[in-house]
């Protein structure tokens, strides 16, 4: 994103200097930066070698996202990304369900994925036998399921959806009756949205949870507001449904920073992953974060030296393997939301 070639420990130290978030993991001083660049030059130049890009979620690790990343977004954008790059290679710096969707929209690219910790507690909370189960009791409902979901659970779903776009693409469903997984907070924040937009649709949704965005209570929006009252609270859908009403806006990682970006407001709290913090430290550094923010052991177990690694020497690991069957049905469900999204 702020790639630069040949990039300097000054450059980087920079860019980065301004984080203070996520503990010691996004503190940076120069002498960090200056360990990392050798590294970061390195990926470069093998990118530019290999014809490969590197897609990162905003939630990984800043020297990733403004070392060495080429696009930088949130689920959707990636994977809309994916598909518009020439490139062969595609390296996901972020979690295995995305780079399982990368791969479904290109199968004739090679995706590599370097994080250690590929899980997400959303993605492996529910299998395909699970939804197979679901479906045989719900005959009549058209099954929804978010993006952090695998291949294998995509391709027993209708229509897939990201935090960007799961309201409206429910809303635009002619069905009434909708199965929704995993993620039984963003079900509940469905049922209320579907309530306030007079939308009549009998909703059932599972039990998954994304362990970070769970965390969050409205008591901590409450108290920031006593100390700070003109402070905006932007949220994502993964959190309760009481964290999301208290809240001044609810979107995905991209449209919260976009919603932050056109407010005149000053002060923010923002209830998600750190790496979003550390973006916005980065890019509007008028703004002000009040508050803590918790760190996604899945997204940040990503590493420059992971990177490089399968940049040099992929192991079958690193590799997307999907059947071609698999591959086939869950791209339905994928081409289903983009369906939703244009018309
Ligand atoms: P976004 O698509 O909003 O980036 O969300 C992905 C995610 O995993 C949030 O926890
Ligand atoms: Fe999964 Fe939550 Fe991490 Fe997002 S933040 S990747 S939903 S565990």
């Amino acid at each position: 994103m702020l790639t630069t070639e040949h990039l300097t420990a000054e450059q980087l130290y920079a860019t980065l200097k301004n984080i203070k978030v996520g503990g010691t993991v996004c503190h940076y001083s120069l002498k960090k930066c200056a360990e990392f660049v050798p590294i970061i030059n390195e990926i470069n130049e093998l990118k530019q070698e290999q014809n490969a890009v590197i897609l990162a979620h905003s939630y990984v690790s800043p020297e990733i996202v403004y070392g060495v990343a080429d696009f930088v977004g949130d689920s959707y954008q990636l994977s809309k990304d994916a598909m518009t790059t020439d490139a062969q290679k595609i390296i996901f710096a972020a979690v295995r369900f995305m780079g399982e969707t990368a791969q479904i929209l290109n199968p004739e690219k090679e995706v590599l994925i370097p994080g250690l910790l590929d899980g997400c507690t959303l993605a492996d909370s529910i299998n395909a036998e699970e939804v197979k189960k679901l479906r045989a009791q719900f005959p009549n409902h058209t099954f929804v399921c978010y993006i952090n979901t695998t291949a294998e659970v995509k391709a027993e779903c209708d229509v897939c959806v990201t935090s960007a776009n799961v309201y409206d693409i429910v809303q635009k469903i002619p069905n009434n009756q909708i199965y929704f997984l995993p993620d039984k907070l963003m079900g509940k924040n469905l049922v209320m949205e579907m309530h306030r937009r007079g939308v009549k649709k009998n909703i059932q949704y599972h039990e998954g949870t994304c362990y970070v965005h769970e965390e969050y209570e409205p008591s901590q929006i409450y108290e920031i507001r006593m100390e700070h009252p003109q402070v905006k609270v932007v949220s994502h859908p993964e959190c309760r449904p009481e964290v999301c009403e208290a809240s001044d806006f609810v979107g995905s990682t991209s449209q919260m920073l976009d919603y932050m970006l056109k407010t005149d407001a000053k002060d923010f709290l923002m209830l998600t992953e750190c790496g979003l913090s550390a973006r916005l430290q980065v890019e509007f550094p008028d703004k002000r974060l009040v508050g803590s923010c918790t760190l996604c052991r899945y997204m940040k177990s990503n590493s420059l030296l992971d990177i490089l690694r399968v940049l040099k020497n992929p192991s079958d690991r690193d590799r997307v393997f999907l059947s071609e069957e698999t591959r086939l049905k869950a791209h339905k469900c994928i081409e289903a939301m983009f369906h939703y999204t244009q018309g």
